[in-house]
């Protein structure tokens, strides 16, 4: 039964741990839930916001607005040949998702085990992770759309995927709500170990032959022993992304920081290591009040308990003026500022 609360805590919503109150909230379990929703008088006159698992969102403020939860749960799949096609409903947590496709050897997301958050707003930013992005493996998408009540199908080409960036971030921002999302997997593993620490991880393991299922639990690892975990230490990943910059404005910084961390981008540009920047800075690790940064990933920013959300943010201002200073390059937030 769709409930609409008011003037509840933000906490327990999001992955930073910031608390903030909404002045409504619901949780949807369903599309018909979302009809109900969008048909009550007094939504319809409230500013909206839509949260999954709430691990991309930084609160600095209570929200004046409704807040709805996605909860629309239930994964299918259909198999044809060697392709797999598995639709998960919004609301399924995308690590549960995960495991459901390598223990039913359906390949294509191992490399993304262990991110936090929903399969709703995987294809928002674009997901991404040790070589695999959302866009590899998305067939298409339905939303509600909020104005008419109508459910439309997205195909990849509407979504205009880039690295953490999609339709739903930019032109189409605040207008769908993502229901369900459908992969396109192979039954057929494609093994994909060429980044990062994956197959020293693999040999740690003495695993020479790798299934999806060892992949997993190499990504799994490798990312526990790198990243704080929200339940203890509220944060939300990489707090900016990784800047993309020109080759000439590139050349101007490797001539007096030979050691840069970067990586060539398919479009001939330069993408640099943002971890990497922070860090030659001097903030890893550093405490500053309630944040900080995180001591094995400078590009992750932390709440030691109590911090506020404009305590990050104005600390997220100062690592951008340092990197700014330092480097002349321009740090872009990942994370969604409210
Ligand atoms: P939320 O934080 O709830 O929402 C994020 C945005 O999507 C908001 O703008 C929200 O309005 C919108 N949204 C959410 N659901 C819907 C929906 N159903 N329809 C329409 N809009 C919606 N990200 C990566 O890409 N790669 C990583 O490796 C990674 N590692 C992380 C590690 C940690 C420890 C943490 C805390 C975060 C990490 N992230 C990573 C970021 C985060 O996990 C992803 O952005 C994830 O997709 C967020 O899911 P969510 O359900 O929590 O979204
Ligand atoms: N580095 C440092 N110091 C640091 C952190 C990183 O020098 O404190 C250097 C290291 O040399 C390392 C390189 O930066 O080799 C890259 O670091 P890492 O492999 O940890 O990845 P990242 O670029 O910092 C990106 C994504 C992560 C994703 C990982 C693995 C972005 C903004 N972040 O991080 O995504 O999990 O790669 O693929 O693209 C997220 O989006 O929230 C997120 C965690």
């Amino acid at each position: 039964m769709l409930q609409i609360q008011e003037n509840i805590s933000l906490k327990p919503y999001n992955s930073f741990g910031i608390d903030v109150r909404a002045g409504y909230f619901a949780e949807v379990f369903s599309e018909a839930d979302l009809n109900s929703l969008f048909k009550n008088v007094i939504v319809k006159s409230k500013q909206l916001l839509i949260i999954g698992g709430g691990s991309n969102v930084l609160f600095t403020e209570d929200y004046d607005g409704l807040v709805v939860k996605i909860s629309i749960k239930g994964i299918q799949s259909k198999v044809i040949d060697d392709r797999v096609l598995v639709t998960a409903g919004a609301g399924e947590v995308w690590n549960d998702f995960v495991n459901y496709c390598v223990e039913h050897h359906f390949a294509g997301v191992e490399n993304l085990s262990l991110i936090p958050g929903t399969v709703g707003a995987s294809p928002i930013q674009n997901i991404g992770a040790y070589g695999v992005e959302l866009k590899d493996v998305f067939e298409s998408c339905t939303a509600f759309e909020i104005k008419t009540g109508e459910i439309k199908t997205f195909n990849y080409n509407d979504c205009h995927f880039g690295y953490r960036e999609s339709i739903f971030k930019r032109a189409l921002k605040g207008q769908y709500i993502i229901t369900s999302v459908t992969f396109r997997l192979s039954s057929e593993a494609k093994i994909n170990t060429s980044y990062g620490a994956i197959e020293t991880e693999l040999l740690n393991r003495g695993i020479k032959n790798p299934n999806i299922a060892d992949v997993s639990a190499a990504v799994s690892h490798i990312r526990v022993s790198k990243l704080p975990d929200p339940s203890t230490i509220g944060n939300a990943g990489s707090f900016f992304k990784n800047p993309v910059i020109e080759k000439h404005e590139f050349a101007d910084i490797v001539a007096k920081h030979p050691d840069v961390v970067h990586y060539p981008t398919a479009d001939n540009k330069i993408k640099l290591a943002a971890g990497w920047l922070i860090e030659q800075c001097g903030w890893k690790g550093k405490v500053v009040g309630q944040t900080g940064t995180w001591k094995n990933q400078a590009l992750v920013l932390v709440n030691h308990g109590h911090a506020t959300g404009t305590e990050v943010y104005n600390f997220s201002e100062q690592i951008i003026d340092s990197v700014k200073s330092t480097f002349g390059v321009t740090l872009e937030r990942e994370v969604n500022i409210l």
